[in-house]
């Protein structure tokens, strides 16, 4: 049984870039392996954000987690403060991180970009948090989107790493993948980069069937195909690679053939996208509300999760610290 974990920050909803890139197919692999799921609260804390909303933030992700399909009683679900091993972990692993690796992270890079008057040491060092998560359960597998395969690679890095320094075998080497096969980039629909909620490009799963058409019709195309067996342009590649993960093989080959025989009309492959986004996230939808609101019910499922998590992650823990060198008096 494979040791899979995934994590997801609290700073907003959730869109279809997480649910397809770190979730897909989950609510069947939760049975198949050993799966960690949790909200990643302290990374959270890297770009500062309002007490007020912090945890009604981590609430909503547990209540979009749950209504999703995962299931407390199979799956470890927590939130990542709970576990405070994992922060032991974090400054064991510093130790093993490299202040010019860490300068080249391409999502620091960008984060320096962006959060200019604020690059802090969280920051630089947010891909070590993140082994520190992965590695406290020895996860073999991390569902992830394209963006975070760097990080995973730096994950193996650290691990190898420690093995080599100490002698040990405490760590296996983590791998990014995708139950659907490839690492995907979910677009947003507004013909830019990725979907993403700082890229207000979203769409949610909180959206209703009214949201969800709205923001599909709006999305960028072009002036249509020039001649039969024209080149798809960018903004159109993206409506079909999000058509691809929501609607069945026939539907994606029907629009493309009419995109390929130049005919197409980008009015009635929105409708489609809007149908079938709708279909795939209005189960989750009408759940939300009424988990988000059973305090006691979130209360417990994290008060569990947090007790499972911690048992395996002071179970690694007393391994990293022996192969260390500490001892007790
Ligand atoms: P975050 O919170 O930005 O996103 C959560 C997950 O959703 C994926 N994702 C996407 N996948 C495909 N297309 C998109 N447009 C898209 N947008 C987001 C992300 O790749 C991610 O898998 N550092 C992580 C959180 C984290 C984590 C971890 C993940 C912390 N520790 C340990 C895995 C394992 C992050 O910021 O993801």
């Amino acid at each position: 049984m494979e040791i899979v974990l995934s994590g997801i920050r609290p700073t907003g909803h959730l869109h279809l870039g997480n649910y397809f890139g770190a979730l897909r197919n989950f609510t069947k692999m939760q049975h198949e392996h050993r799966c960690f799921f949790f909200i990643a609260d302290l990374h959270a804390l890297t770009t500062h954000p309002k007490s007020a909303d912090f945890h009604d933030n981590v609430r909503n992700v547990l209540a979009e987690y749950l209504a999703a399909g995962l299931d407390p009683d199979v799956a470890t679900i927590y939130v990542q403060s709970d576990v405070p091993e994992i922060a032991e972990l974090y400054v064991l692993l510093n130790m093993l991180a490299y202040q010019g690796e860490l300068e080249r992270t391409a999502s620091f890079k960008e984060k320096v970009r962006k959060q200019a008057d604020n690059v802090n040491a969280g920051l630089l060092t947010y891909p070590v948090l993140m082994a520190a998560d992965i590695l406290i359960h020895r996860a073999g597998k991390v569902p992830v989107g394209k963006d975070q395969e760097q990080h995973l690679e730096m994950t193996r890095t650290f691990a190898r790493r420690f093995n080599n320094l100490y002698g040990s075998e405490v760590f296996p080497e983590p791998a990014a993948f995708n139950f659907g096969g490839e690492l995907i980039k979910i677009p947003g629909l507004d013909g830019s980069g990725k979907m993403g909620k700082s890229e207000g490009n979203g769409i949610f799963l909180i959206d209703d069937e009214k949201t969800v058409a709205r923001k599909v019709m709006r999305a960028v195309t072009d002036s249509g195909p020039a001649h039969p067996h024209s080149e798809m342009s960018a903004p159109v590649r993206n409506i079909f690679t999000v058509l691809e993960v929501v609607a069945s093989p026939d539907t994606v080959a029907h629009f493309r053939a009419q995109h390929d025989a130049g005919v197409i009309r980008y009015g009635d492959l929105k409708k489609q996208l809007a149908a079938d986004i709708w279909r795939t996230i209005a189960p989750i939808h009408a759940r939300i509300a009424e988990i988000k609101s059973d305090r006691d019910y979130l209360s417990r499922v994290t008060l569990h999760g947090a007790a499972k998590a911690r048992e395996s992650a002071q179970a690694t823990l007393k391994e990293v610290k022996k192969a260390i060198g500490f001892k007790a008096f």
